[in-house]
């Protein structure tokens, strides 16, 4: 991990973090003495116990299931849309990185959009999941690719501010327990001019499977609701049948 990208973390004092090791332990810490571990490649920025409402259901569930989360929506995508890289399309065909962009992806879980992104860039990725984000590391080692992977929450983003050139974050909005708080994160870390996207099921979609458990539990509101005047070149449409949305704003400048 290179003190470049560590600089641009950012701990509740503001003071800079730097990486240490003592025996096998690696951990992040500040000058004041805010530790945080470095396990198995991924930086916990997470107090477990301080997790609550859908958050901490829903971490509990993907931590559960992050085993067979990549083949089992890879063979949904197959059945609704052909193929994965197809599905994915959809939305990731509505972002552009740049050679040595900054790019992060917020509820990033085990990283399958990452492959169909330029790979000259540099990667960050945000979830609550510690299964899904070791999902994630082995998969990028598999791949040759390098990525910072940290475990925090959206709605409290450990990263400083206008750091990034693309934002976005597919299939977690949903689940947030603060929607509003997470736009707000996503446009404090972007650059100004940085495109956002956020894509997620539809309400249509989710009318469509009323009778399942699962979809009960979540209600899903029209995102553009959580956009705050800073915001401009609002656009939304919805994809894949009309089960996603696609919602693209940028921070103004
Ligand atoms: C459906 S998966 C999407 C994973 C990946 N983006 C993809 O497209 O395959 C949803 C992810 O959102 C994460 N998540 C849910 N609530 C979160 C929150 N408040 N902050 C960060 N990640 C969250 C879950 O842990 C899970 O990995």
């Amino acid at each position: 991990m290179k003190q470049q990208s560590i600089d641009l973390l950012k701990a509740p004092s503001g003071k800079p973090l730097t990486l240490f090791r003592e025996g096998r332990n690696e951990f992040l810490q500040t000058s004041i003495g805010e530790k945080y571990p470095v396990k198995d490649g991924i930086i916990c920025f997470l107090n477990d116990n301080s997790i609550t409402g859908n958050n901490r259901n829903f971490q509990k569930m993907y931590d559960r299931i992050a085993r067979f989360y990549d083949i089992s929506v890879k063979l949904y995508a197959l059945i609704k849309e052909g193929s994965e890289k197809k599905r994915l399309f959809e939305y990731l065909s509505l972002i552009e990185v740049k050679d040595g962009n900054k790019v992060i992806e917020i509820s990033i879980g085990t990283g399958r959009n990452i492959k169909y992104l330029n790979p000259n860039a540099e990667y960050f990725g945000v979830d609550i999941s510690k299964g899904m984000l070791r999902r994630c590391r082995q998969k990028m080692i598999r791949n040759k690719r390098e990525i910072i992977l940290i475990q925090a929450e959206a709605e409290s983003l450990p990263i400083r501010n206008e750091t990034f050139d693309v934002v976005f974050s597919a299939g977690g909005f949903n689940f947030f327990n603060y929607p509003d708080k997470a736009v707000l994160e996503m446009l404090r870390i972007a650059k100004s001019g940085t495109k956002i996207l956020i894509t997620d099921e539809t309400e249509k979609f989710r009318l469509k499977h009323a009778r399942d458990n699962f979809y009960k539990k979540i209600p899903i509101q029209d995102p553009r609701i959580f956009l705050p005047s800073s915001c401009a070149n609002i656009e939304y449409k919805e994809i894949c049948n009309g089960d996603l949305y696609v919602l693209t704003f940028e921070k103004l400048k």
